[in-house]
């Protein structure tokens, strides 16, 4: 939509929810709480949008500074959200039109909502829209004041409110539009002489009444998507109803989740259709999954991207991995950041790897760790095989080539190079490279004492 911008008020410390971290950072389905609304406003097409910010000013501004339509706006002291919406002021100079209010902990709002709210607010020709919603407990909300014919007198507050009053069940959501000649010429007009000695931006609606000018009360159908955040109580039943969503655009899109209630897809995680996911998977970061996969029983992902038809078993650990198609992991396998493999190869139980980059068809399938390697195609692994890639001070590389046999128990002191198609024997310490096509072996050479057990005593 045209000529529209977005206040997303922020500047609260969020004392509920006992924090040392502003509470619009505490992170809901993968992402700060305030990123939900922001891309809510994005979604109506609203630009620019201002961040009213105050608590942690810089960590919120942070956040936000590689998105280029997002501005924010410094409120150096809380005194209400009058006073918030007018510390936009400056952010908003030059523009000319219908502004969304909103707040940075109502992660559930839905752009289509704003999106209805400024048509709303536009066919009327309004110079205010509230957004309110008829609640069957509206304690804690201010209430909405309508006159006998149901025209919007005023919102109060809580604690302003006379008992008729309280006993209105239709709220503030907190969700505005305003035309932004109306806003500006009258926000510096409102005061505080109320219950909290707050500047209320509330306080516009009945300024808009009392003028003349067109202020309207649209109500909305869904009383959770204005849920806010006050405390970790709301913020876990936020982050639960937003992985309700994200799963359930999964499973419409054709993904199979065993347990959806029991599943933790983060915003960010793409998924192709036919993957079947197990219960207590958690899958975060900007992972990409391919269709036909399996990923098992808890299973944790994140920043990873995998092919079609790979098979991860349960208890495994996959951090800013790549894999190919056709790859199978686990199960309770680790696989590190640099963790490229080709297609078709196979990490056992209890295989882990970091900046290992593996060709097709090459297999460790147990107790094994590889560091810092490069591990050319058809390659086998055995048991127990370690690359010794740490000498206290620095790392180095272990190189295997093409078709190479790893027997079990063997250790690689890198920096050392396999050449292709060789054998290296069971338990061998490899310290020197291996030429192509030889035999490596490195071993104490048994001695058998015939009777010597026969001798000791007692027996
Ligand atoms: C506000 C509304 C209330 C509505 C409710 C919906 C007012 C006076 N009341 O009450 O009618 O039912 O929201 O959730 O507006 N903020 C600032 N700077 C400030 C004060 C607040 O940025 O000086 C921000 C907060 O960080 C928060 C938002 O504004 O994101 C709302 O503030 P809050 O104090 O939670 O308002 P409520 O009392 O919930
Ligand atoms: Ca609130």
């Amino acid at each position: 939509m045209d000529n529209v911008a977005a206040v997303i008020l922020s500047a609260g410390k969020g004392t509920r929810m006992k924090s040392g971290v502003a509470k619009v950072l505490h992170p809901a389905a993968g992402r700060p709480l305030a990123a939900w609304p922001v891309d809510a406003a994005r979604g109506a097409g609203a630009a620019p949008i201002v961040l009213v910010t105050g608590h942690q000013a810089e960590a919120v501004a942070d956040y936000f500074r590689t998105a280029g339509d997002v501005r924010t706006a410094v409120q150096e002291e809380q005194l209400g959200t009058g006073h918030a919406v007018a510390c936009s002021r400056e952010a908003l100079a030059g523009f000319n039109g219908t502004v969304l209010i909103l707040c940075g902990d109502t992660p559930l709002l839905r752009p289509e909502t704003l999106a209805a709210l400024i048509r709303f607010h536009r066919s009327r020709q309004a110079a205010v829209t509230v957004l309110t919603a008829v609640m069957g407990n509206p304690d804690g909300y201010g209430r909405v004041v309508r006159d006998e014919t149901g025209r919007l007198l005023r919102i109060v507050e809580q604690k302003d409110a006379a008992p008729e009053e309280r006993a209105i069940r239709e709220i503030n959501s907190g969700i505005y539009c305003m035309e932004s000649d109306f806003l500006f010429a009258n926000i510096g007009s409102i005061g505080n002489a109320n219950a909290q000695n707050e500047f209320y931006l509330t306080d516009l609606v009945a300024l808009a009444v009392a003028k003349g000018v067109t202020c309207l009360a649209m109500p909305t159908g869904d009383a959770d998507e204005i849920m806010g955040v006050n405390d970790r109580v709301q913020l876990a039943e936020a982050a639960r109803l937003l992985r309700q969503r994200i799963n359930r655009d999964l499973m419409l899109s054709g993904v199979t989740l065993i347990d959806p209630e029991q599943t933790y897809i983060d915003h960010g995680v793409t998924i192709a259709p036919d993957t079947v996911i197990h219960p207590n998977c958690h899958i975060n970061g900007q992972t990409v999954i391919a269709g036909a996969c399996i990923i098992e029983h808890g299973t944790s992902i994140s920043d990873c991207r995998i092919g079609s038809g790979c098979h991860i078993k349960a208890g495994s650990v996959l951090e800013g991995a790549d894999l190919g198609n056709d790859v199978s992991i686990g199960p309770m396998a680790h696989l590190r950041p640099g963790t490229v493999l080709a297609d078709h190869v196979k990490i056992g139980n209890f295989v882990e790897t970091k900046k290992a980059v593996m060709g097709a068809g090459s297999k460790a399938s147990h107790l094994t760790y590889l560091g810092d390697t490069e591990i050319g195609s058809d390659v086998n692994i055995g048991c127990g095989t370690i690359t010794c890639n740490y000498d206290g001070v620095s790392k180095h590389r272990t190189v295997i080539g093409d078709g190479v046999f790893i027997g079990s128990d063997v250790q690689l002191v890198a920096p050392v190079t396999v050449g292709r198609n060789s054998l290296v024997a069971a338990g061998t310490t490899v310290t020197i490279d291996v030429p192509p096509d030889s035999l490596a072996i490195a071993r104490v050479p048994q001695v058998n004492k015939e009777g010597w057990r026969l001798k000791k005593k007692p027996y």
